[in-house]
């Protein structure tokens, strides 16, 4: 069991209309038994594609998978994992219960079904036909059946989407809830504040590829930053960088912007050394915008960002 989840070398294209998509370009990925982690990036940027091939559900064109020392399929055949997907309908014209306990016993040491329908929630919707439910409730049925194999792993593909907020936050509380009994978790979503709030780890993930990987405090301090802009003429960006605070610096013409870690004291230094700086604007990188900045970048698609 303390092998956790392996992925070494993940590759995957699929065939595009103009020649090779390159889904994901070399994921090499440890997540240790018992932690949970978070898989963040933009739209395309191959999280499902690479759950899909951690859930054996996809064939890696290079590479290697282990799940608890076993391939993908034997762990999911196993009962060792339970997932729930982006896309996927439930079974129409079964009650809740039936389909909840159809699932369970397809595997070998499933969770009380009562239990399950009790943890998720959705024990009061227990008799009611899976096709007649609403979105944010078929989530937590899809979920019921993700954890009723009682998997040590759970593998969570943008769970809650579809849901209204109050039922984000029971989803999150129940997730948690499940982790603490030391299962392994993978969940993917777009917001930074999902996985700050519910992870260990955040694993940011752009082009295909891993581009920044570490405890979601390091992430979220990093992406933290404020940008400071002046119009400040004839002062070389490398001088203004070495001012408190600062963590980068450019210049655009008469235009300088600076990255800053503690942006308060760059103001005030600033202002010191350079009283003619002008048009001073300061604007904190909202969790989107940083977020953009770390994975969007074209040229960021052959670096790896290194979270200090
Ligand atoms: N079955 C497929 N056939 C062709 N292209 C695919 C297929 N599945 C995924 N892709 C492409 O691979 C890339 C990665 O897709 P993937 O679904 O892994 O992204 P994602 O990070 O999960 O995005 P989202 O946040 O939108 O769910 C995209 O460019 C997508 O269009
Ligand atoms: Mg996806």
């Amino acid at each position: 069991m303390s092998s956790g989840v392996r992925l070494e070398g993940l590759e995957k294209s699929f065939r595009g209309p103009t020649g090779p998509i390159r889904a994901v370009r070399g994921i090499d990925l440890s997540i240790a038994a018992g932690e949970t982690a978070a898989l963040l990036g933009p739209n395309g940027a191959g999280k499902s594609t690479t759950i899909d091939m951690m859930l054996g559900l996809a064939k890696p064109d290079a590479g290697q998978v282990s799940v608890f020392g076993r391939s993908a399929r034997e762990a999911v055949d196993a009962g060792l994992v339970g997932a729930m997907l982006q896309t996927g309908n439930l079974i129409r014209d079964l009650s809740v219960r039936e389909l909840v306990t159809m699932m369970a016993g397809l595997y070998p040491d499933p969770m009380d079904v009562n239990e399950t329908l009790e943890l998720t929630g959705i024990g009061a919707i227990a008799s009611q036909r899976t096709h007649k439910l609403s979105g944010g409730q078929t989530q937590r049925v899809r979920f019921a059946i993700a954890i009723v194999c009682n998997p040590d792993l759970l593998v969570l593909d943008e769970p809650t989407v579809a849901m209204d907020v109050e039922g984000r936050r029971e989803f999150w509380n129940i997730m948690r809830e499940f982790a603490s009994r030391g299962k392994t978790v993978l969940f993917a979503t777009h917001y930074l504040e999902e996985a700050d709030a519910n992870a260990d780890r955040a694993i940011l993930m752009a082009h295909g590829r891993i581009v920044a990987d570490g405890p979601t405090t390091e992430i979220k301090a990093r992406v933290g930053r404020r940008t400071l802009r002046a119009t400040l003429p004839a002062i070389d960006p490398a001088t203004l960088a070495q001012l408190p605070g600062v963590a980068s610096s450019e210049r655009h013409g008469d235009a300088v912007t600076l990255s800053c870690s503690d942006s308060d004291q760059t103001i005030r230094a600033l202002l010191q050394a350079y009283p003619e700086a002008k048009d001073i604007e300061i604007v904190g990188a909202g969790l989107e915008a940083a977020f953009l900045e770390l994975t969007g970048e074209p040229d960021l698609e052959d670096a790896e960002v290194t979270v200090p």
